[in-house]
């Protein structure tokens, strides 16, 4: 009889809806189909280097699918990052420890920065698994990071919120969607939402154009817009991307402007049923991978297969939204200004 192997499972980076659904994924599948022992450690990979553990029974993954944010908690902790007097410190302790705690494996549930963390402990001898996750959906290698969906069903219901105020007033309203480099969330709900203008990091955006769109929305008797920006996109460094782009409005087109930034709303809560079944999917498909010992590996959607890519291959890349996205290309059909000189609109 082979010793049952030990699994330790953390959660890195921001958070987002569907941590605890991917916990209990793998939570679950790893104690009542293979017999594991689980382990959660604390705050990311800030665990690691503290030995900061939980341990995990059948009893700690109940009544969590439901529930938002991670009963693990998270950090950004980054340990490959260079800081001059610990140079390679953090990965050696991390090493150590994992070592001495006897782990076989180590699900590392995160975005980019924790898949390129990942990647590189594996470089470095450890076993690990990454499941890909942020409401960005920015994650290379997979079609789909679990917390998207969740982001999505929120953001889009606030912008349908606005269709009402912005009607009542006669007001054009620009709503700011989280998405640091790449728009996914805010092209998703800004179609979703019905937005007549969306502004996304991956296409450049020119004032003029987008206020002489707006213009001729006011001059064709539209009572108001809904202006949708990623948070991501080309400002000046110090104004929030809603501020720098309401102003703007305002003073280009002459009609009441009024902004809202829905932060960090859009990473709270219960997370989606799409995302619950992604999210658990993700964890028990890592599973399978640890029990035939296939680790460096990120577990990923393509299509509707759920399936894995090695981790060398994905560290830290981003996933933008391509200029030629079908969704951009019935977008300019729908004639949405994208502010893109391209549209000439
Ligand atoms: O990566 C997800 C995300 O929500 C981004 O959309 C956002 O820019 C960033 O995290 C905010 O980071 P923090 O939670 O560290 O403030």
């Amino acid at each position: 009889m082979t010793k049952p192997k030990k699994i330790g499972i953390l959660t890195a980076g921001g958070d987002c809806p569907g941590l605890n659904a991917a916990i209990r994924g793998v939570g679950k599948t790893a104690i009542l189909k293979y017999g594991m022992e689980v382990v959660g450690i604390s705050s990311g990979f800030l665990g690691l280097l503290h030995n900061d553990y939980i341990p995990m029974d059948e009893a700690s993954l109940s009544g969590i699918l439901t529930l938002g944010g991670t009963i693990l908690g998270t950090s950004r902790e980054k340990p490959f990052k260079k800081e001059h007097h610990l140079a390679n410190e953090k990965p050696l302790l991390i090493k150590k420890n994992y070592q001495k705690q006897g782990f076989d494996c180590i699900v590392c549930i995160g975005g980019n920065g924790t898949m390129r963390t990942a990647s590189l402990l594996a470089q470095e001898g450890l076993n690990v698994i990454g499941l890909p996750k942020t409401i960005d959906n920015d994650v290379w290698g997979t079609d789909q990071t679990f917390g998207f969906d969740s982001a999505l069903l929120i953001a889009t219901d606030a912008i349908d919120r606005l269709h009402t105020t912005a009607n009542s007033h006669k007001r054009i309203m620009v709503i700011e969607v989280m998405g640091h480099h790449a728009g996914w969330l805010s092209l998703y709900a800004g179609m979703a939402g019905g937005g007549d203008v969306i502004l996304i990091p991956e296409l450049p955006y020119d004032m003029k154009l987008v206020n002489k769109y707006l213009k001729s929305r006011v001059k064709s008797g539209k009572p108001y817009s809904i202006v949708v920006v990623a948070e991501g996109i080309k400002k000046p460094k110090k104004v929030s991307a809603a501020t720098y782009i309401a102003e703007k409005i305002e003073e280009g087109v002459g009609v009441e402007t009024r902004k809202t930034i829905l932060g960090y709303i859009q990473r709270g809560g219960s997370p989606s049923p799409m995302d619950r079944l992604l999210a658990s999917s993700y964890g028990a498909y890592a599973v399978d991978l640890i029990a035939r010992e296939d680790y460096g590996k990120m577990v990923m959607k393509n299509g509707e297969t759920i399936s894995y890519l090695p981790l060398s291959d994905v560290g830290g890349k981003l996933r933008l939204v391509p200029p030629d996205h079908p969704l951009l290309e019935k977008a300019y059909g729908m004639g949405v200004c994208l502010g893109n000189p391209m549209q000439g609109m």
